[in-house]
């Protein structure tokens, strides 16, 4: 990716260290088979833009709430959903849906499958545990990753207070899943098959 596009991004970011974090996001799914995207919280689509632009081939689908305002989670006017996608022109490459992570299962249910899936919507335990299993059935049976934002381990020396639940949640995930965290760049953690 250019520096002026990623300079263009930063306009459209959520994100805690921006660049190192969508350095990780795109090499993580680069190490999958790389065909399909998925993201849980579009905000302004920063980080959908970015994997557009870096995977041309790849299939991405994007989703958030259908009143984008009525949460605590970075609300944010319907209109603003997904406005990188269309200032970087690649708002054709995107599937942006509006729908609660709750549903998620309905993507099981019609056999939809992405190889990884980037948990960064409701960060409180309850709902990113619960994205992280319904999550975990969308990934190719024997592969894929699961990607969580806002995250910090216990050891560390700074961790934001908004960090402490999606932790707790990773690790009652990794406690009924077989998965291994492995943490990355900024806030986040990755999640693969153990
Ligand atoms: C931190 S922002 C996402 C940032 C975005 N992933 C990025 O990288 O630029 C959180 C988003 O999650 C959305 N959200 C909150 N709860 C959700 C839910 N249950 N289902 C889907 N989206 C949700 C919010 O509306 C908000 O736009």
């Amino acid at each position: 990716m250019s520096p002026e596009v990623l300079a263009r991004l930063m306009g459209y970011h959520c994100l805690y260290a921006p660049e190192a974090e969508l350095r990780d996001l795109c090499a993580a799914f680069a190490r999958t088979a790389a065909q399909a995207f998925l993201e849980i919280g579009t905000h302004r689509g920063c980080t959908s833009a970015a994997i557009a632009l870096a995977f041309p081939s790849a299939r991405i689908v994007t989703l958030d709430l259908p009143d984008s305002l009525r949460t605590t989670w970075n609300p944010l006017p319907r209109a603003q959903v997904g406005e990188a996608h269309r200032a970087l022109g690649v708002a054709h490459r995107i599937d942006q849906r509006f729908m609660d992570s709750d549903e998620l299962w309905r993507l099981t249910g019609c056999g939809e499958c992405f190889d990884l899936v980037f948990i960064d919507g409701d960060h409180s335990p309850a709902a990113v545990f619960r994205d992280l299993m319904l999550a975990a059935d969308l990934l190719p049976p024997t592969s894929g990753t699961l990607l969580a934002h806002d995250y910090t381990d216990p050891h560390e020396p700074a961790r934001p207070n908004w960090t402490l639940g999606v932790q707790q949640a990773v690790d009652r995930f990794i406690a009924a899943r077989p998965f291994r965290k492995h943490r990355l760049a900024g806030l986040l953690v990755a999640l693969e098959r153990a």
